[in-house]
């Protein structure tokens, strides 16, 4: 069953403040032309309602990242993630935005079999969601499935560079391309992701030269993290940027220190408790007149 469709009458679901056009998959792909974006892409991760309708008036596209797993649901990494807390996640999202674009991880485990097993669950996501568009990690390896979603309907943002599903395989989170040998890899899969139809590309946690010229010699756009200033977008974990988490990776710029706030606050409120000086008259049902 759908689960996208927005509840009016839940109090929290705001509908739509302006009936509109969302962002688009083609919208955002011809944001480049001729190796070159004039105007970046804004990208940040939201994995609820509330917070979708804070970012959204900000962004050309959220995404329903996997790093939910860490963010949410305290994991270790993002490979226990599962397809039921996607579908969850991106339809609350969904219901609190309406004009970003929407794109939803595809999990671990949920794709790399088959092209028939990526698109089985692509189209489980974007039916209970309602998303544009599916994100999946991986390069030339993962080339023929973007190739066998898009020609199906589904928009794929690929993810290339330090990819976190294949953390085991990597070995740690460490920035990626320090050799010439990976930085070439890194090329070859952003070129055979950008080949097989994404419509854009995350790049995470590589050295800066390789983003550059990733951006410069790719035709899709590319939005980094980790990455480089020359990309065509940037995106960060909206937790990450608002400062809740003391321990980031370097690339992160914490644009607010809510962590602070939120704990100045859950004190105020604790020790109004205690005082009994919480509720007042103001916050208390009393018989009028
Ligand atoms: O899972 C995620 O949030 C991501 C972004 C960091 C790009 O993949």
């Amino acid at each position: 069953m759908s689960t996208f469709t927005i509840d009016t009458s839940t109090s929290r679901a705001t509908p739509s403040p302006v009936p509109g056009k969302r962002m688009t998959a083609p919208a955002i792909r011809a944001r480049k032309a001729d190796f070159h974006t004039e105007q970046p892409i804004v990208m940040l991760t939201a994995y609820t309602m509330r917070m979708a309708q804070l970012l959204d008036p900000h962004c050309d596209m959220l995404l329903v990242g996997d790093s939910l797993g860490q963010v949410i649901y305290g994991l270790p990494s993002t490979i226990p993630v599962t397809m039921e807390m996607m579908c969850a996640h991106g339809a609350a999202v969904v219901r609190g935005s309406w004009h970003a674009l929407v794109g939803v991880d595809m999990p671990f485990g949920s794709y790399e079999a088959s092209p028939a097993q990526a698109f089985e669950c692509a189209s489980r996501i974007m039916k209970e969601t309602g998303c544009a568009a599916v994100k999946l990690e991986g390069g030339e390896a993962m080339a023929p499935t973007i190739q066998f979603l898009t020609e199906r309907g589904i928009p794929v943002i690929g993810h290339v560079g330090l990819t976190p599903q294949a953390v085991n395989i990597l070995g740690g989170y460490g920035a990626r391309g320090k050799e010439q040998k990976e930085a070439d890899k890194i090329a070859r899969d952003a070129k055979a992701v950008s080949d097989a139809g994404a419509f854009c590309i995350v790049v995470e946690g590589v050295m800066e030269q390789i983003a550059t010229e990733v951006a410069r010699s790719v035709v899709t756009p590319i939005i980094g993290i980790g990455a480089s200033a020359e990309c065509d977008g940037q995106v960060l974990v909206t937790e990450d940027m608002l400062g809740l988490f003391e321990r980031t990776p370097r690339f992160v710029k914490r644009f607010d220190d809510l962590a602070s706030r939120i704990g100045e606050a859950a004190a105020a409120y604790a020790s109004e408790v205690r005082e009994r000086s919480f509720p007042t008259a103001d916050q208390t049902y009393r018989p009028k007149g």
